[in-house]
């Protein structure tokens, strides 16, 4: 097995889920990074290293809707340490501003070294001469240091798909050097913004001590690492057919039905993790409802919160939080069939989720820190008739491109209230003017475009003589 393009991600594209009764089904992983990337692989005939979920050993490589997969077991331990430890109880919380407490345990340090060294070594084994391999995401940001250790030849980009946090954050890890070190090994590290990159450059200077200058970083071997931003997208044509296809316009009608046909649907559609500010926008909206500004026979907030990470403590006490809030709100503020909150805890393939978007008035995405958000953008480009309104946290990637949202600081709950009341209140005029610029914005810039940048910027800063040419994605 030989590959001139290799995709490195914590995750598969699909899940192996084993059935009650034995069999085994593949299912779509979650999270947005999936669609990202499938368009760039598709296009170079790529081969995609990453992890089915669970604890399956000496799983054989496998094609799965045209694409090569290479899938990595782990360890119940590794799943653990790696994965629930290292990954989302020290890095995910770190990452996202402290919005829980991150925990620092060497043990998962130790796996962590220890799985990234695995992954590293598989792509080193598949890699052509002079491959391109694109890794991804914080649980590998080791991989690109060892990957070059052992692969000098190859074309190395890293990307981000979460915020990198200020150096004051950043420091508290105890192997900040380490990570730091790792994500040198790229030759391109990409960022969803420009802070992100700016925050990484400044780290190396502090901790590392190389020379830099604007988004260089000048190694002492005379290699040159270049640190940008290239904020993630969406299938945005894909999504504006699939919304315009019979079937998700007459689910999108039946939905509005089952829902008893309110005036007005509120919509959030998020992982269930403590990053998204769900707890504080159903919050938001039952003191509305309290308040007398809305009433359950006019508005419904639907909230799909997408089972994830349920084995990590944080992501068990948010979901019983969220349980027991929207069970209260229901029985003081819901009529008989008028619950003032529609909560489903599941998740949806792509035409329900179209279907929804196109059958909610307002979307609201609140979350207290996130790397883009591409239920945001993913909204926008199913509002095939310039209609719907956006509240948009202020702290979401996407607040930077979808400057025409109601932009909302998660925090203030009466700023929330004030936004959320000002959309399900506004005209149509406004909210057509807002949207067709916000539609402008993601079908110019599409994930498309955002695989054909980083992928140009790769092929240009790279040192390798032997790097062949990796070709652009197509669109939809
Ligand atoms: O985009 C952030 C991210 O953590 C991806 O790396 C990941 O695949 C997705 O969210 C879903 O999270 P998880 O893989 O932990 O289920």
């Amino acid at each position: 097995m030989s590959a001139d393009l290799v995709i490195v991600a914590n995750r598969l594209p699909v899940d192996r889920v084993t059935l009650p009764d034995g069999s085994v089904e593949w299912r779509p992983s979650p999270g947005g990074l999936v669609s990202a990337i499938e368009p760039v692989m598709r296009a170079n005939d790529g081969t995609w290293i990453g992890w089915p979920g669970g604890t399956e050993q000496d799983l054989e490589p496998f094609e799965a809707d045209g694409l090569q997969l290479l899938p990595m077991s782990m360890t119940q331990a590794e799943i653990e340490g790696h994965y629930e430890g290292f990954s989302n109880g020290t890095l995910w919380p770190l990452y996202h501003d402290l919005v829980a407490k991150p925990e620092f345990h060497r043990e998962w340090w130790d796996s962590y070294v220890s799985v990234n060294k695995r992954f590293a070594e598989k792509a080193a084994s598949i890699a052509s001469e002079g491959a391109t391999v694109w890794v991804h995401d914080y649980q590998l940001q080791l991989v690109p240091q060892m990957l070059r250790e052992l692969r000098p030849d190859l074309r190395i980009g890293f990307y981000l798909h979460i915020p990198f946090p200020p150096a004051e954050l950043f420091q508290q890890l105890p192997w900040r050097r380490q990570i730091l070190e790792g994500l040198l090994g790229a030759d391109l590290v990409g960022f969803q913004l420009p802070g992100g990159a700016a925050n990484f450059v400044r780290l190396v200077r502090q901790r590392v001590g190389h020379k830099t200058h604007r988004d260089l970083v000048y190694l002492p071997d005379g290699r040159t690492v270049r640190a940008a931003a290239f904020p993630i997208s969406i299938d945005a044509a894909g999504f504006e057919k699939l919304a315009l296809t019979e079937a998700v316009v007459d689910r999108s009608k039946a939905i509005r039905e089952a829902l008893g046909n309110p005036r007005k649907i509120f919509l959030g559609i998020d992982r269930l993790d403590y990053t998204k500010g769900i707890y504080a926008r159903l919050r938001a909206f039952a003191e509305l409802i309290e308040d007398g500004h809305l009433d359950v026979e006019d508005a419904v907030f639907v909230q799909v919160a997408v089972p994830s990470r349920e084995q990590v403590e944080q992501y068990r006490i948010l979901r019983d939080d969220i349980d027991r809030l929207v069970g209260r709100i229901n029985g003081d503020l819901g009529r008989i069939g008028r619950p003032a909150i529609a909560y489903f805890h599941t998740s949806y393939p792509r035409e329900e989720m179209a279907a929804l978007y196109s059958a909610a008035d307002i979307m609201v995405v609140t979350p207290y820190r996130d790397g883009m958000n591409l239920v945001a953008k993913e909204y926008v480009a199913c509002r095939t008739e310039d209609d719907g309104a956006l509240v948009l946290s202020e702290f979401a990637g996407a607040a930077d491109e979808l400057r025409q949202a109601w932009l909302v600081n998660p925090y203030d709950l009466n700023g929330m209230k004030s936004a959320l009341l000002e959309a399900y209140r506004s005209e149509d005029k406004d909210l057509t003017r807002r949207m067709r610029a916000m539609r402008k914005t993601i079908r110019h810039h599409d994930v498309a475009a955002w695989a054909d940048s980083f992928m140009t910027e790769l092929g240009s800063v790279s040192h390798s003589s032997h790097a062949k040419a990796v070709r652009p994605a197509k669109r939809s």
